[in-house]
């Protein structure tokens, strides 16, 4: 059976994920490497029917463990009807956040735990971790500005936090750096959109060679 790669987008509320997703994507078109461009929470229509329950800014009621629950839910979906059949058929998925943003929001900025909330998401994934990861490095105080600066970006639950929240977020993800050093990529997203993406696309470039 033919075997994708599968590769996920993660860092902090206004790392630039979107837009650097959208310029590699650019890039791989016009090499003429085919992808499946996908995100989460969401990507197929009960995952996003599950998104459109934990994001809404009406429920501040939300309980953490829920909140933790639902994403789970949400990946499980996603993953059964978008991600693995896409793998199975050899393609390369590119997915914007996966289990890592569960580890870092739920388990480390919610202070659920990071194993506990590990635990809930093996169950949804059956062990199935991506290939590789990067992660868009940006300081929360700096990703918040630029969330500030883009008006046309819709504004959901999560990114009403305090700022403490995406403080915790960051220390989160820089705990996962250390604990997966060979699946998660560092990329420095303080750097212009062209240079972050030069260095994924070489990194990526290299892996689907290999
Ligand atoms: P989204 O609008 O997709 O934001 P972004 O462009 O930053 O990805 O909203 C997703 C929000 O959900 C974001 O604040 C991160 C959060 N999230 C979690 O807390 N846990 C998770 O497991 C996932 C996938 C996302």
């Amino acid at each position: 059976m033919a075997k994708g790669l599968f590769v996920t987008f993660e860092g902090g509320d206004g790392s630039g994920k979107t837009t650097v997703m959208e310029e590699l994507e650019r890039r791989l078109s016009r090499r003429r490497i085919s992808f499946l461009h996908t995100r989460e929470p969401g990507g197929s229509v009960i995952a996003e029917e599950i998104r459109n329950v934990i994001l809404d800014r009406k429920n501040t009621a939300m309980d953490e463990r829920t909140e933790a629950l639902l994403y789970a839910a949400s990946r499980r979906q996603h993953l059964i009807e978008i991600v693995l059949p896409a793998l199975r058929q050899g393609q390369l998925v590119l997915s914007d956040r996966y289990l890592d943003s569960s580890l870092a929001y739920q388990g480390y900025a919610r202070g659920i735990g990071m194993d506990e909330v590990y635990a809930i998401n093996l169950f949804a994934t059956e062990k199935i971790l991506p290939d590789l990861t990067f992660y868009l490095d940006l300081s929360p105080e700096q990703g918040l500005l630029r969330i500030a600066k883009n008006r046309d970006r819709e504004v959901n639950r999560l990114d009403l936090e305090k700022e403490n929240f995406h403080r915790k977020v960051y220390e989160g993800y820089q705990i996962l750096l250390k604990k997966y050093p060979d699946r998660i990529k560092r990329i420095d997203a303080t750097k212009s959109v062209e240079e972050e993406v030069d260095e994924i696309e070489g990194i990526l470039l290299k892996r689907i060679s290999s």
